[in-house]
């Protein structure tokens, strides 16, 4: 009988029975790659007796809840969900680059100060190398156990001897298990280095963080392979030529997902910025044309930001749509329902739009705020300045209502906006001093803002 192989996508996981140049699943191209199958043949006797009968336990528990650990640096205690969860599995992905070390190293550290004990394992950069950044970021002192290893069962056997509170790998793709016959960074590699630490973690009560860089090579594993086998999710993003870089949670056991922490690198390390509004609005222009500041939520966390659009004659017959931070086919659907509803034509044109700040929105509150955008660079009319706007606009051109309008204004109005145009129906009250103007639909919204269209 042929043995049955297996092709898994690198990028994301997922399994097949054929290969092709392209994942069906993510879309990624020359990811595909054959995997070893696996060892077991066919199950010898059914599973239905010689097992050891477990204990069953009632839901209701006398025992209070582990308590957390917080590191003191808010963005980063926030975006776990209020601290570290004993015996949890994090998973902290992003470019290579974009600070994962850097903030690993300072949060060891600030763990370490708060009375963990912590262990940071590096197979990536020397001892050596990682002492320097400590000392260059002042945390020379910090009780922290450092390793610079990547032999998976010499790791274990350290940990289990030493028993961290947090242990900090840093990243699963250098790491090597000695008993799967496989290329360290390869799909089965990091699969069963990550099984193997995360049920230590469970095991033992350490706490578990795992680096996985974001791969655009397809013969290394990315840290997606792993993200159902963990109990958090963060990834950590920014834009290059930013210093702005944003702790993202997407999967959280222990508390909300879609929370964010923002950080400003600097020649210090990682910086927390507190209030974040302030800083992607710092450097706004008075009254430009397709700049328009949208008061969006951010997990818990009210968060302003500026959409910027420029609308010019396309040179090509293949009109332009460039977006950077939101999501190009939301950006298609609005185009389409101001052209439909509102008898705008985009046709022609070359559109781009932008975040500013290196901030991705992926709320669809943002909807109206990026249409006021588009048509106020059409236009060229700019808006007030002291205005926010948030809505989602749906296929018929009305204006729904989002979450949290109260919250929203009352961020607009601590940074000093007085105006706000939102759905008709949003409920919610309305902040002192904040005047606000309620749409129906996106026409009338256009009507209003830039006369007859
Ligand atoms: P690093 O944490 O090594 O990234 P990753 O682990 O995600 O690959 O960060 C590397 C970048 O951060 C590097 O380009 C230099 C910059 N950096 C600073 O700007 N300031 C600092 O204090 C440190 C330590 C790094
Ligand atoms: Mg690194």
């Amino acid at each position: 009988m042929a043995r049955s192989q297996t092709f898994t996508c690198s990028a994301c996981g997922a399994r097949s029975a054929r290969w092709s140049g392209r994942c069906d699943a993510c879309g990624a191209w020359n990811t595909i790659l054959e995997e070893a199958p696996l060892s077991a043949g066919p199950a010898k006797k059914g599973l239905g007796s010689k097992g050891r009968a477990l204990e069953l336990l009632d839901l209701a528990t006398e025992e209070a809840p582990p308590p957390r650990a917080r590191s003191g640096m808010d963005e980063l205690d926030r975006v776990l969900g209020g601290g570290l969860v004993p015996a949890s599995a994090t998973l902290v992905g992003g470019d290579p680059g974009i600070g994962k070390s850097t903030l690993l190293l300072q949060a060891a550290a600030r763990f370490g100060a708060a009375g963990l004990s912590v262990v940071y394992v590096s197979g990536e950069e020397a001892s050596a190398q990682v002492r320097m950044r400590a000392q260059r970021l002042g945390l020379g002192e910090a009780p922290v156990k450092l390793a610079a290893e990547t032999n998976l069962r010499d790791i274990l056997t350290t940990l289990d001897r030493t028993r961290p509170a947090l242990a900090i790998i840093d990243s699963i793709q250098t790491m090597w298990a000695d008993n799967v016959e496989a290329a360290p960074g390869s799909v089965s590699q990091v699969r069963s280095a990550a099984h193997e630490l995360v049920s230590f973690a469970k095991r033992r009560g350490t706490a578990v963080i795992l680096v996985g860089h974001v791969t655009k090579d397809g013969q290394i594993a990315g840290p997606r392979v792993v993200e159902h086998m963990v109990d958090t999710v963060l990834y950590f993003e920014g834009e290059r030529g930013h210093q702005f870089r944003i702790l993202r949670a997407v999967k959280n056991r222990f508390g909300p997902a879609d929370e964010i922490g923002v950080f400003e690198m600097t020649g210090g390390g990682l910086a927390e910025v507190a209030n974040p509004s302030a800083l992607f609005l710092s450097d706004r222009e008075e009254r430009a044309p397709g700049a328009v500041v949208f008061a969006g939520i951010e997990g818990t966390r009210p968060v302003l930001v500026e959409f910027q659009a420029l609308v010019a004659p396309s040179p090509t017959p293949q009109a332009r749509r460039s977006v950077v931070g939101w999501d190009g086919s939301r950006l298609a659907m609005i185009l389409a329902v101001l052209e439909a509803r509102c008898g705008i034509p985009f046709a022609g044109l070359d559109v781009y739009l932008n975040v500013a700040g290196g901030m991705r929105v992926s709320e669809p509150a943002a909807d109206l705020a990026v249409a006021a955008a588009l048509l106020s660079a059409r236009e060229d009319a700019a808006l007030p300045s002291d205005m926010v706007i948030f809505g989602e606009i749906s296929l018929s051109g009305a204006l729904r209502p989002v979450t949290q309008t109260e919250n929203r204004l009352k961020e607009a109005q601590k940074l000093g906006f007085s105006q706000a145009t939102l759905p008709e129906r949003s409920n919610g009250s309305v902040p002192q001093g904040v005047s606000v103007c309620r749409m129906n639909d996106l026409a009338s919204f256009v009507g209003e803002m830039f006369g007859a269209g």
